[in-house]
């Protein structure tokens, strides 16, 4: 069975979910993992550092996103394939197992159209067209290399930045990777390994929901949560059997997601 799980930033920027790492390690023998990271917060923890005060805009839907200038992508690099997918391949190698980290660079993994304006809403609530800058829309993923990796042993974990047309790094949201990376690869199933048990709905914990549910459930759905279940309906869609979103702390939380106790599954 092949699994993309998607480790969150919100667990992130606590470390590396160790719990989930120690998971991995019992069920790698009879299945393909392929880990896809977040990690926004650590990024502007990190500019913040450098001096660089980060952006964020908001536009007409209400999604919330970085404004990624050349030093940001730059900064983002930094963090997100040099800082945090390291320490989550330091952790699978302590569990014994091989992994080797990679961004959308890398191969051509993963490759996104860099979005030449962004349309915002500005303070005064007016809706404007600013330059894109590097942020991208994924285009294409490079499954072969996955396979390379995955038939000699290997465990990839994938940074959530592509390359455009031109060579340029471009920071694409992690959710929306893992979900590519899922369709590309022909995974069985796509894991979102976050800070809550899975999608709530008037307070309860949603067990289960086809992609035509998840997606009428949208607007009742806040950030974070949303582009999670947006990610699992486009996933789906695409091909994957399953899309579960399950807390990343507790016990065996891959086993558990993938048994679809105590979590969210989203199925065709
Ligand atoms: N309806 C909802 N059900 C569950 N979580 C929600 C909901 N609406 C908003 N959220 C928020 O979404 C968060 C998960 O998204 P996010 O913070 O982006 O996590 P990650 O860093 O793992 O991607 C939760 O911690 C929760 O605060
Ligand atoms: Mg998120």
């Amino acid at each position: 069975m092949k699994v993309v799980v998607k480790i969150g930033g919100s667990l992130m920027k606590a470390g590396v979910p160790e719990a989930l790492v120690q998971d991995a390690a019992k069920l790698s023998p009879s299945h393909q993992l392929v880990f896809v990271h977040g990690g926004g917060d650590v990024v502007t923890e990190y500019a913040n550092r450098l001096g660089k005060e980060q952006r964020f805009v908001v536009s007409p839907e209400g999604i919330r996103s970085r404004y990624t200038d050349r030093e940001t992508v730059e900064i983002y690099q930094m963090v997100m394939s040099g800082l945090l997918a390291k320490r989550l391949v330091q952790s699978f190698h302590r569990a014994g197992l091989k992994g080797v980290s990679l961004a959308g660079e890398d191969g051509a993994l993963i490759t996104a159209a860099r979005k030449s304006k962004l349309v915002i809403v500005d303070e005064r609530g007016r809706r404007v067209a600013i330059e894109g800058g590097y942020t991208g829309r994924v285009s294409g993923v490079n499954s072969s290399l996955l396979d390379l990796l995955l038939g000699q042993g290997y465990i990839p974990v994938v940074s959530p930045v592509a390359v455009g047309e031109e060579g340029e790094p471009l920071n694409i949201d992690g959710d929306k990777a893992a979900a590519s990376i899922a369709a590309g690869a022909g995974a069985d199933a796509v894991v979102f390994a976050t800070n809550v048990e899975g999608l709530s709905l008037d307070g309860s914990l949603v067990r289960r929901l086809s992609a035509e549910e998840a997606r009428a459930s949208l607007p009742k759905v806040g950030f974070g949560m949303q582009k999670k279940v947006m990610a699992a309906v486009d996933a789906v869609k695409a091909g994957v059997k399953e899309a579960v979103i399950c807390s990343g702390t507790k016990e065996a939380p891959l086993s558990k997601a993938l048994a679809h106790e105590g979590c969210t599954v989203v199925t065709p």
